[in-house]
């Protein structure tokens, strides 16, 4: 079984409707498919593929744990593909717990003899239980889109993971673990995460962990989708995105394709149809089947998870707040660095926000002064 988790790191960029219809690309071309909404507390992929609002879900068996999984997994119309919706119990992957997830990974793991590939649309964000996710193949797909935020947000998910791949191949008690642990309590210098730099004091300290993290990371080709493309020049900012998780995160990503902005998508959404069924030739839909060709094609990686070592101890430490976005200024130097984002589009953003700010302050006076009107007029909050 192949395992396609989904992610972005940000929301709004596409997943779900990458996820949704390679999932139907991969059942119309013979493969037995289990696509699972794991954007928790905000599901909606039940949407995007047509089938109506689900009783039951992921949150649903999360919260008994004796329930049966298979009774939230759903028939759907086409042929060859289940369904397992998200749902709203859990309010989101934030608030799962290790051994939720450790229960759900254990269930996915068990679709295996019924299924050919099992496809997970992650939802946005960094939490350890997405990032967990997420490792669970060698070739998990991202979704990016051009933009300056949801550039910056794929290549911070990338770097998460990679601190996450670290943290379950580094057995505890070993150098290269506690070496970890005190570059993430006390900082290392100026470029207190910069990988390579890591990765050298690894392989000084600990060649044994060194080796292990080498042999694991050797496998790990995370798959780029550029999507929201609107013009030719876009399609230029995957390379860098490549360049820079190269150079400073020491990451293979393999580009798997661009896809356009495709208007028909709209009238597909009102439809409440796939658009790969509502419009096979669409340049949407054609960008879909060649992804899903490319993947079939290509031989699938090993990355066996007995290497790791998914210990619940450890994986309760406060990582988090390390590997978050606190340390942003770091990632926009690697990818200014790599032309994957200009100073200009910088420029751009920070303007934006400015005014964004501005607006919001704006609205604030408006409303307070709403407010004050209201209470001279008698009106008690
Ligand atoms: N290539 C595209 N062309 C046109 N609309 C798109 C395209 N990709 C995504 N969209 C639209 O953008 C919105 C966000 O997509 P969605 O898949 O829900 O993102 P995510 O799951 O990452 O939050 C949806 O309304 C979707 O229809
Ligand atoms: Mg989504």
């Amino acid at each position: 079984m192949r395992i396609i988790p989904v992610a972005s790191g940000k929301g709004g960029v596409g997943k779900s409707l990458v996820a949704a219809n390679l999932a139907i690309a991969f059942a119309q071309a013979g493969q037995r498919v289990v696509l699972a909404d794991l954007d928790l507390g905000a599901s909606n992929l039940h949407l995007v593929i047509g089938h109506q609002a689900p009783a039951k879900g992921i949150g649903t068996f999360l919260n008994d744990p004796k329930a049966d999984f298979s009774k939230v997994i759903a028939k759907t119309d086409i042929p060859l593909l289940r369904f397992i919706p998200g749902d709203a119990e859990i309010p989101g992957m934030a608030n799962l717990k290790a051994s939720q997830r450790n229960a759900l990974v254990k269930q996915f793991l068990a679709l295996a003899p019924s299924t050919d590939i099992l496809i997970l649309d992650l939802g946005a964000g960094t939490h350890q239980s997405i990032l967990d996710f997420f490792l669970l193949s060698g070739q998990g797909i991202i979704v990016s889109a051009p933009a300056v935020t949801a550039t910056l947000n794929a290549y911070v998910f990338l770097k998460n993971t990679v601190f996450r791949l670290m943290y379950t191949v580094f057995s505890r008690g070993t150098a290269a673990q506690t070496y970890l642990e005190r570059v993430r309590k006390t900082g290392s210098g100026p470029r207190r995460l910069y990988i390579p730099q890591m990765l050298k004091d690894i392989r000084r300290i600990d060649q044994k962990s060194y080796a292990k993290y080498f042999k694991v990371a050797g496998h790990f080709h995370p798959r780029l989708i550029m999507n929201l493309i609107e013009n030719p020049q876009d399609v230029e900012v995957a390379q860098k995105i490549r360049r820079s998780c190269a150079e400073y995160l020491g990451l293979g990503i393999e580009h798997l394709g661009i896809i356009y902005r495709d208007m028909l998508q709209d009238t597909a959404l009102a439809s409440r149809l796939p658009i790969i069924l509502y419009k096979p030739q669409a340049v949407l839909s054609q960008a879909i089947y060649r992804i899903a060709d490319k993947i079939l094609q290509s031989p699938e990686e090993q990355f066996d998870l007995d290497e790791r070592e998914l210990d619940d101890s450890f994986q309760e430490a406060a990582l988090e707040a390390e590997i978050d976005f606190e340390s942003k200024t770091e990632y926009v130097e690697d990818l200014l660095h790599s032309g994957a984002l200009t100073q200009g589009d910088l420029l751009e953003t920070v303007k934006s926000q400015q005014l964004e700010v501005a607006k919001l302050k704006k609205e604030n006076n408006f409303l307070k002064l709403k407010i004050s009107q209201a209470i001279t007029q008698g009106f008690t909050p």
